[in-house]
């Protein structure tokens, strides 16, 4: 079935603009090696038609990371989240598996898990129906009650039978496809797009002795509307060079001198970056000791090796001795995103005598350095909409940043490929698999 794809709603004169702008630019500039590589175009941040345009290279071909598992423990549990404007259930099937479908009812596309009403207050603040999440037998749209089934089949809808020709059977849900990889749930609007599994071999490796599928995120929590771009947020997260200056002090547990080199292949789904502690069984909180048990299982290596994985263009991974931090970054404007953070810890470390003081050290931490970054975040993002914003060098402490634009630049450059090929379906049109 075809569907309103992003480029569908798109000016492709603009998209095709971008992709003149993209062969102007020498992007290939930003993905030599790294001691002779430049950052990105400004505009790349910036501008609304490159945004419109990385809709097309990037969110509509790779796999976006929608939560965790533990979200949907039980048949019925659902949540639904907008992916970059699109509004997507998550739901734990009858056949206990997890699936996700669009949440815009097939009649007059309202959301089917939309409130029957908003609090008005609440409405002020964001003008938009919030994402929910609960328990339900059957998804009823609360305008004019068509009801669909667990697996996203229209099962009732009123009033419909003196419609000719109307049929309930005809009509479902569009369906995405699904990956879980290590309890993250990720989809893509690419029906054809190879899985994801096997490109992030390199971060199993790294990752295997903190099983992450066996780890539970107990307390996310949700930013909203922060005012940067989406690779602004993630340069930040993932390169070490900023970590003994921006935050002088607090980071020296993890010294960006110790940082190690980026492991990035092309092909690959993840950039993954090291630095090696200054002591064994760090960790970043006022203590920069464990606030936990040690994960078990965990080699010499590992209580050494503070790793960060980038798997683009949502979900980012840092790993520590007694938890494993992750953050999704899901834009919503050129200049704007929202983020979820969470924290991973084992089952059976949910519930000890002070879990709530640790959790209070946590926040700290997280608060003190998140206050920095977020400072350097929003500066940055002012300054690349000046004139004068520069392409400048990078310092060897920064090599994972050249990793990224590499990831980045591939997918531009494809995009751009295909946009200058003419506007065949594989541009215009994105696929959905209907689950027929
Ligand atoms: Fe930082």
């Amino acid at each position: 079935m075809a569907t309103n794809g992003w480029s569908s709603r798109i000016d492709s004169v603009s998209l095709a603009n971008v992709a003149q702008w993209i062969g102007t630019q020498n992007l290939a500039a930003s993905t030599q090696s790294p001691e002779h590589a430049i950052t990105m175009p400004p505009q790349c941040y910036t501008d609304s038609a490159f945004y419109e345009f990385e809709k097309e290279a990037i969110f509509s071909k790779e796999w976006l990371c929608l939560g965790r598992v533990e979200q949907v423990p039980n048949v019925g549990d659902y949540f639904t989240i907008t992916m970059v404007d699109e509004p997507l259930l998550v739901v734990r099937g009858a056949d206990e598996q997890i699936r996700v479908m669009s949440a815009v009812c097939r009649h007059r596309a309202m959301i089917v898990t939309a409130p029957a009403a908003v609090d008005p207050e609440t409405w002020l603040d964001s003008k938009t129906v919030p994402d929910t999440s609960g328990s339900c037998t059957q998804f009823k749209c609360p305008y004019h009650y068509w009801t669909y089934d667990l697996d996203g089949q229209l099962i009732g809808a009123p009033e419909m039978h003196r419609t000719p020709g109307f049929n309930d059977k005809d009509v479902r849900l569009p369906q995405l496809p699904v990956e879980i990889w290590n309890g993250f749930i990720f989809t893509n609007f690419d029906a054809d797009a190879p899985p994801l599994a096997p490109r992030l071999s390199r971060l199993e490796e790294k990752f295997a002795n903190w099983h992450l599928d066996q780890l539970v995120d107990p307390e996310p929590v949700w930013v909203r509307d922060l005012p940067w771009n989406w690779k602004v947020m993630h340069e930040n997260s993932m390169e070490a060079y900023h970590a003994d200056r921006l935050h002088a002090g607090l980071h020296a547990m993890l010294p960006a001198s110790h940082v190690m080199p980026t492991v990035y292949e092309p092909g690959d789904a993840a950039v993954i970056t090291s630095i090696r502690a200054a002591h064994i069984d760090y960790s970043v909180n006022p203590t920069y000791k464990p606030l936990r048990p040690i994960i078990e299982g965990l080699s010499q290596e590992d209580r050494w090796v503070s790793t960060f994985a980038l798997i683009p263009p949502i979900l980012l991974i840092g790993v520590m001795t007694d938890s494993v931090l992750y953050r999704m970054v899901i834009p919503t404007g050129p200049e704007s995103i929202h983020i979820r953070f969470g924290l991973l810890i084992p089952q059976h470390h949910l519930r000890p005598r002070r879990y709530k003081q640790i959790r209070k050290m946590e926040a700290e931490a997280v608060r003190i350095i998140g206050a920095q970054d977020w400072a350097a975040d929003s500066g940055v993002q002012k300054g690349l909409r000046s004139r004068f914003a520069p392409r400048s060098r990078l310092s060897w402490q920064e090599e994972v940043l050249v990793s990224m634009n590499r990831w980045l630049v591939e997918r531009y450059t494809a995009a751009a490929e295909r946009v200058a090929a003419g506007p065949g379906p594989s541009v215009q049109v994105v696929e959905l698999a209907t689950g027929r």
